[in-house]
């Protein structure tokens, strides 16, 4: 049986990535404070994997309390997805974030190295490639020309990551993320944050549940065909299975250190009016939004390079954004349900 840790393996991206590792074969451990998921998402794990799971309530932010996690368990590999992510929010509190993000990864090298654990999977994000107007975005071009604190906070731990790397044993795959949407199609997990919504998806589903009043759309004066900003929207089940080709090539990797980022995106733009209509389509609700002024930092095309992912790790997206929107919105009508009853 092969271990792997999950750092925040109860958030978005991490609790579908655990489903499909336990669906795997993986014996999964997770380690999450919560701070942007909530305790219920174990029981739901459990549901769709007919299971229980191994967790650890940890704050990454302590070395010690991690530490322990380390000396009780043995890992084979870690997911490390724990980190704050909302850029609005590191733009207002950037020490919160260089706290988080880099204390977190930086304990949990030395946890790895101390247990002689030598193989991480690490979740970056397309923002390190900040303001890059070339697309397609490919993992050669540079990055580091950030716009918020949680950009830069990516791009320093990947930084720290490169260095480690070189100078240990450390094998590591970044996975640049483009735009996770979707939710598990059992509707039992989703993305659900704590607070008002920085991503379009939960903020549509949370307006056309009567949650929010009404989307924003930041700038439709954008030199797109519509106006609006161009992102590279890709499923979470998708994404989670290119954590689990990343895991299957670093456990077949025989080489004593490597450090290798790949994009994961489908590598096809959609604007964002268009994602208003697939969802209206997909849901058959209107979805009731307004033009505001850009926001700052946004760029207006990015979307990824995949080749890469396909060559390396054998990835391909295969599931479509109609399907995304359905699936989020399910998962949306779950959770209302599920609430209304605790009500
Ligand atoms: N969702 C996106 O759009 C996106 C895009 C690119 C990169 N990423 C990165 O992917 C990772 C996962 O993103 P997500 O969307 O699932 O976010 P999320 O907030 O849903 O999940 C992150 C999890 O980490 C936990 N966490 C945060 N700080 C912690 C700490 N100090 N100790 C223990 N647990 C901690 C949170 O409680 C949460 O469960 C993050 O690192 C994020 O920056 C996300």
């Amino acid at each position: 049986m092969v271990n792997i840790l999950i750092t925040g393996g109860t958030g978005y991206i991490g609790s579908h990535t655990a489903v499909l590792l336990c669906e795997a074969g993986y014996n999964v451990h997770i380690a999450d404070n919560f701070a942007n998921s909530d305790p219920g998402v174990l029981n739901r794990i459990e549901q769709i994997i007919g299971k229980s799971i191994h967790f650890s309530e940890v704050d990454l932010t302590s070395s010690e309390d991690l530490d322990l996690v380390f000396k009780n368990n043995t890992f084979d590999a870690v997911i490390h997805f724990a980190g704050l992510k909302s850029v609005g929010e590191s733009i207002k509190e950037p020490l919160k974030y260089y706290n988080n993000n880099i204390s977190s990864t930086m304990n949990l090298l030395n946890s790895m190295h101390k247990h002689n654990v030598d193989k991480l999977v690490f979740s970056s994000s397309a923002t390190v490639y900040g303001e890059c107007k070339i697309v397609p975005l490919e993992e050669t071009f540079p990055i580091g020309q950030t716009t918020n604190p949680y950009a830069t906070s990516k791009f320093m731990q990947e930084l720290i990551l490169r260095d480690v790397a070189f100078a240990s044993n450390l094998n590591v795959v970044t996975l640049r993320y483009f735009n996770p949407i979707g939710a598990h199609t059992s509707g039992l997990i989703g993305e659900n944050p704590k607070g008002i919504p920085n991503n379009l998806c939960p903020y549509i589903t949370q307006v056309l549940s009567g949650k929010l009043e009404m989307l924003s759309v930041f700038g439709d004066d954008y030199e797109t065909d519509d106006g609006s900003a161009i992102r590279d929207y890709i499923h979470v089940v998708d994404l989670a299975n290119g954590h689990l080709k990343a895991i299957e090539k670093l456990l077949q990797t025989n080489s004593s250190t490597s450090y290798n980022a790949i994009n994961l995106g489908r590598g096809i733009g959609v604007s964002v009016l268009e994602m208003i209509k697939t969802f209206e389509n997909a849901t058959g609700r209107k979805v009731p939004y307004r033009v505001t002024s850009r926001r700052q930092g946004d760029l207006p095309v990015s979307y990824a390079a995949t080749d890469k992912a396909l060559n390396e790790l054998d990835f391909k997206a295969e599931r479509s954004i109609e399907q995304a929107c359905r699936d989020s919105w399910n998962y949306q009508e779950e959770f209302n349900k599920t609430s209304a009853s605790k009500e």
